[in-house]
């Protein structure tokens, strides 16, 4: 209990919002190395369950530092509380009732057994975007690795920057070998699987190229 801070519990509440939405939300945490299709396969899951009709949020690493995170940088202790924060907000976009997507590397066990912990029992889905290092430094799509490799820039992930997988995550895959769709296919069908999502339907909006 908090001094002076009471909690209030609001009549409308999580299942409401997500029976209004005929889904059960839930959290799908895309972890792993920069480079290693994160954002682009989140990117890809968001649009496919648009088309589908779901409710569905998506928040990036890259993008949350443009603005609530943007006071943080990439030290231990920084990414330690830039998960934190985006934990806490993910629960609350869980709580509006929405299938919320984060994709943060979030190098840190500890971290994200804190986010999952805050969520009840198969609402937080893990999901190891297992790209190996050298294809992730391969593609370099921000230059990012060569500029480590330079030492220009420090604590890099995965060069002078811890990053620990998940020991037992609930999906895997590696964009070496499946495209982004494929990957958002596979993911979608573990929801289906574990019942988050249980029927099909068709989207009143349409995705437009660029108009989204
Ligand atoms: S996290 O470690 O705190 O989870 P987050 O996903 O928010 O990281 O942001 C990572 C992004 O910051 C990368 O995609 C990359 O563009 C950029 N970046 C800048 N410096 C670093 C660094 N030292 N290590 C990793 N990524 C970095």
């Amino acid at each position: 209990m908090k001094k002076n801070i009471t909690w209030h519990d609001h009549s409308i509440n999580k299942i409401h919002r997500s029976v209004q939405k005929s889904q059960k939300s839930c959290l799908l945490w895309l972890t792993g190395l920069s480079g290693s299709g994160k954002s682009t396969v989140a990117g890809a899951l968001d649009e496919l369950l648009f088309q589908r009709g779901y409710h569905s949020y998506l928040l990036d690493g890259d993008n949350v530092r443009y603005g609530l995170n943007k006071d943080l940088g990439l030290s231990d202790d920084d990414r330690r509380e830039n998960i934190r924060r985006i934990g806490e907000m993910s629960r609350l976009f869980v709580d509006a009732g929405l299938i919320t997507i984060c994709a943060f590397i979030s190098p840190f066990i500890e971290e994200r057994k804190r986010v999952r912990s805050l969520l009840e029992q198969n609402e937080f889905i893990e999901v190891f975007i297992s790209t190996p290092l050298d294809v992730c430094e391969e593609r370099d799509p921000k230059g990012l690795y060569k500029k480590a490799r330079k030492g220009q820039i420090k604590n890099f992930t995965g060069i002078d920057g811890i990053y620990e997988p998940p020991i037992d995550p609930e999906i895997e895959v590696d964009t070496t070998s499946m495209d982004p769709a494929a990957c958002a296919e596979l993911i979608f069908e573990t929801l289906w699987k574990r019942r988050l999502i249980m029927d099909n339907r068709v989207s009143k909006v349409q995705v437009v190229g660029g108009e989204k």
